[in-house]
C-alpha cells in the first residue's frame, strides 16, 4: 500500500488518478450533452479545484469560456466568525449560463456563499461541478448537477486537495489513516 507522510499525518491511496479520470471524463460528457449552444462560462474556485478544472475543460468539448475566482476568508466582527468573500469575477455575468467548478462539498457552506455571490451578478443560470462530494456533512440543500464521486466522511489530500498547504500536487487522491 503506498502510504505518505503530511506533517502528523499518514495518508494511503483511495482514489487512483485513472479512477478519478473516468469519472472527470463522464461529467465532462455530461456538461457537452446539456450546456451544448449555452456558451457556458466555467468559474473554477482555486486553490483546491485547479487540477479537476484543468482535467475537465480537456474534455470539454463545446463552445465555452473559463475563469478562476478563490474565496478570501477573514475574521467576521459578529459571533459568526469567519465570513468568506468571493474574490477575482471580473467578467460581466448578466445573462449567463454559469458552471461553478469545485474541489470537494463538505458541509456545502463554501457552495452557498458562492450562490448567493454571484446570483446577485444577474446569471440565467448556475450550475454546480464538483469533484467531490461528502454526502454525510452536508448541512444545506443543494442542486448539486454534476459530481464526479461522493466519498465518505474521511479526510484526504491530493489531486488538487490540502492538508495545511500540503499534498496539493499528488496525481492521486488519498485519505488519512487514523492511527487509535
Ligand atoms: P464546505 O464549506 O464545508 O463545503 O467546505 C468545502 C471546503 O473545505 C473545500 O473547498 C476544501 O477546501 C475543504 N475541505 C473539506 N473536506 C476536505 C478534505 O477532506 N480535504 C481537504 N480539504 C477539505
Ligand atoms: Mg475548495
Amino acid at each position: 500500500m503506498e502510504t505518505i507522510q503530511i506533517k502528523d499525518k499518514k495518508f494511503t491511496v483511495s482514489i487512483p488518478e485513472a479512477d478519478i479520470l473516468r469519472e472527470v471524463e463522464r461529467v465532462a460528457g455530461e456538461i457537452n450533452r446539456d450546456l451544448a449552444d449555452k456558451n457556458p462560462l466555467f468559474l473554477s474556485v482555486l486553490n483546491g479545484s485547479f487540477m479537476f478544472t484543468a482535467d475537465l475543460m480537456k474534455r470539454i468539448t463545446i463552445p465555452c469560456e473559463v475563469s478562476f475566482v478563490k474565496l478570501a476568508s477573514y475574521q467576521g466582527i459578529a459571533s459568526t466568525g469567519k465570513v468568506k468573500e468571493v474574490i477575482g469575477v471580473n467578467e460581466d455575468l448578466t445573462g449567463r449560463t454559469i458552471v461553478i467548478v469545485e474541489d470537494i462539498i463538505d458541509t456545502g457552506l463554501t457552495m452557498q456563499r458562492l450562490l448567493e455571490t454571484l446570483g446577485t451578478r444577474r446569471p440565467k443560470e448556475i450550475h454546480i461541478a464538483t469533484l467531490l462530494v461528502k454526502p454525510e456533512k452536508l448541512k444545506v440543500n443543494l442542486d448539486i448537477e454534476y459530481v464526479a464521486m461522493h466519498i465518505p466522511n474521511d479526510f484526504i489530500v491530493g489531486y488538487g486537495l490540502d492538508y495545511d498547504g500540503l499534498g496539493r500536487n499528488y496525481k492521486d487522491i488519498y485519505t488519512v489513516i487514523n492511527e487509535e
